[in-house]
């Protein structure tokens, strides 16, 4: 790899503008500032430094470059991320297959091949009858090829048989795919139609199975994967690979509850959409939304329980200061039996003509109210007027005032005045609650300037012989590394360097957050060094002390005895 060419298209971009294509910056100072992307709230604790061309979050602590940025944001390998800024600048780069050092891949390729055996069953003679299942669902072969939909065969150990030859019982256990008989292992899955689950990157991590024949009817509709340790339900979202790109173009993104019914609007030309697959929308599920668009459009099922569910969604996305958009379906339905029922142009309106929050709560609201009767007006008014509080949108939030005031006729002025005044944003730095102890903080300053100037690095280098944290001493080296092969210094350029080193990173991303002065002197630093030199010193005299006791030699015992005191004078000495 070209370590130099990685550099120059590290450096034809601004990560300003990168950062901009994600989410919304606003400048303050001198620098940017916007909701976190990592974390779960919508305070603008992440900072971007156009100087420095890094990110910092205060809050988490997720920091780095723009490859970083890119990587963690978009679930993908650095060299993807190196690739996507090397074609927004138009320069030429391109890198051998890749090998992914997943510590899971054996279930990775378990599932895959998996996959291919339950794809192949499918369009076997065996396969005839959930085929025709299939066709009687209305989806088509390109959907089926798509969405890799397979068929697992009414056989005990067809797939445990074959992976048998490669894997032992422990790793194909630890799949899900297969389960633990009293004699033998034998096929979790059987006789059920087969739709992939897939993790953020695209690969298969899961199965959901639904029975389609009477041959198992008593037992449940649909088998989840149990949890492994690349399948968390709760942290996927059916399609969200897939959906990833499209929601760029459409600018919003549908979520419905069942993988048919997310197959079904792909169908009709939504492919901008996921499925949450039945469960409550979590917090994980709401930062993954977040990241594929501002604009989020709700479309579970029309009954009870979809109602239920877009209220808890309403909810886990408030926190995070999303207002969704709601679609109800009439007739209990959900979004599949709408689409067959009615067709997708009228679906297509109901998603063209989305309930903002307002209008979705205000639905909510007078369904059991009788607005002639002046005690639930005002029990309705009061609720209006909590929710019209939450508004942040300046505009809507004026919008629904001035009708409310009109239904209730109550004038504005009044409304207003009780509004609730809007929360004080306040980031909380969790990093103040760690306590770190004077030589740990002076390891830190030492990075920190490390960082930045040459000349604390050589300072290191002539003053300093051991940073007594594991974690510190590291990186410090590694600085030094870096500094000798290069030449010069530079953070972003040093995060590239480091970027597969998971301790050295984090070092950094915890000294980074300490939001230390930008400015240095030399004072400072030699404060640092002796700091660091007299907790050695310390360290060395405690050291001694301990062999002391142990020691039987007299002779050796004054040995250790002198040298404990000398080091416990020099510490001292240097205070
Ligand atoms: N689901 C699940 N496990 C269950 C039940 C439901 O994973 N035991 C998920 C499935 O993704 C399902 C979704 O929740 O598609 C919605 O469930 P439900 O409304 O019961 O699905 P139906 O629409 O009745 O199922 P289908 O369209 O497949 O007939
Ligand atoms: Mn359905």
């Amino acid at each position: 790899m070209d370590n130099n060419l990685i550099d120059e298209i590290r450096k034809s971009v601004n990560i300003v503008d990168v950062i901009s294509n994600y989410l919304p910056l606003s400048k303050k100072g001198k620098n940017y500032f916007g909701v976190c992307p990592f974390h779960d709230d919508h305070s603008p604790s992440m900072s971007v430094s156009e100087e420095k061309q890094i990110y910092t979050c205060f809050s988490c602590g997720a920091s780095g470059n723009v490859f970083k940025f890119i990587q963690d944001y978009e679930n993908v390998s650095f060299l993807e991320a190196v690739k996507k800024c090397a074609d927004q600048s138009g320069i030429s780069f391109s890198y051998g297959k890749e090998k992914r050092n997943n510590k899971n891949q054996d279930l990775l390729d378990i599932y895959e091949f998996a996959s291919k055996l339950y794809q192949n069953n499918l369009h076997s003679s065996l396969g005839k009858e959930a085929r025709e299942y299939l066709k009687s669902r209305s989806l088509d072969e390109d959907v089926i090829k798509e969405f890799q939909i397979g068929l697992a065969l009414n056989e005990a150990t067809m797939l445990a048989d074959t992976l048998k030859k490669k894997y032992d019982d422990a790793t194909l256990l630890k799949s899900g795919l297969i389960s633990e008989g009293e004699y033998n292992i034998y096929d979790t899955y059987r006789n059920r139609i087969m739709f992939p689950l897939y993790d953020l990157s695209g690969n298969i991590v899961g199965y959901n199975g639904r029975i389609y024949n009477n041959n198992n009817i008593n037992d449940s509709k649909y088998i989840n994967s149990r949890e492994t340790a690349i399948f968390k339900k709760g942290e996927l979202l059916f399609n969200y690979h897939r959906a990833k790109e499209e929601c760029r173009n459409y600018k919003f993104v549908i979520i419905v509850e069942g993988q048919i019914d997310a197959i079904r609007c792909y169908q009709a030309g939504y492919k901008n959409v996921v499925a949450s697959l039945g469960t409550a929308i979590t917090k994980e599920h709401a930062m993954l939304l977040r990241k594929l668009s501002n604009n989020i459009i709700l479309c579970f099922d029309g009954d009870k329980a979809g109602e239920k569910a877009t209220n808890s969604a309403i909810e886990e996305l408030s926190k995070l200061g999303i207002e969704p958009k709601v679609v109800r379906l009439e007739d209990n339905l959900d979004p599949d039996e709408y689409i067959l029922k009615y067709g997708a142009s009228r679906f297509s309106e109901k998603i063209n003509n989305p309930f903002n929050m307002m209008e979705y709560k205000e639905i909510l609201l007078k369904r059991n109210i009788d607005l002639n009767n002046t005690k639930d007006l005002a029990e309705y008014t009061n609720l209006m007027i909590k929710e019209i509080s939450k508004i942040e949108d300046e505009v809507l939030k004026e919008i629904s005032i001035n009708k409310l005031a009109s239904e209730t006729k109550l004038d504005i002025k009044f409304i207003k005045s009780k509004l609730e005044k809007p929360k004080e944003i306040k980031i909380e730095k969790i990093n103040n609650k760690i306590k770190y102890s004077k030589y740990e903080k002076s390891e830190q300053g030492l990075i920190y300037y490390m960082l930045k100037s040459e000349k604390v690095i050589k300072i290191y280098e002539k003053k300093i012989t051991h940073m007594p944290t594991d974690r510190y001493r590291k990186l410090a080296f590694k600085i030094d590394c870096f500094y000798k092969e290069k030449g010069y210094i530079d953070l972003a350029d040093f995060l590239t360097y480091i970027h597969d080193d998971e301790e050295s990173s984090g070092a950094v991303s915890e000294i980074l957050r300490l939001d230390l002065k930008e400015d240095f002197d030399e004072e400072a630093i030699l404060d640092y060094l002796n700091n660091i030199k007299r907790y050695n010193d310390k360290n060395l005299s405690n050291q001694y002390k301990k062999e002391l006791k142990e020691e039987v030699s007299l002779e050796k015992k004054i040995e250790l005895a002198k040298k404990a005191l000398a080091y416990k004078i020099r510490s001292e000495n240097n205070e």
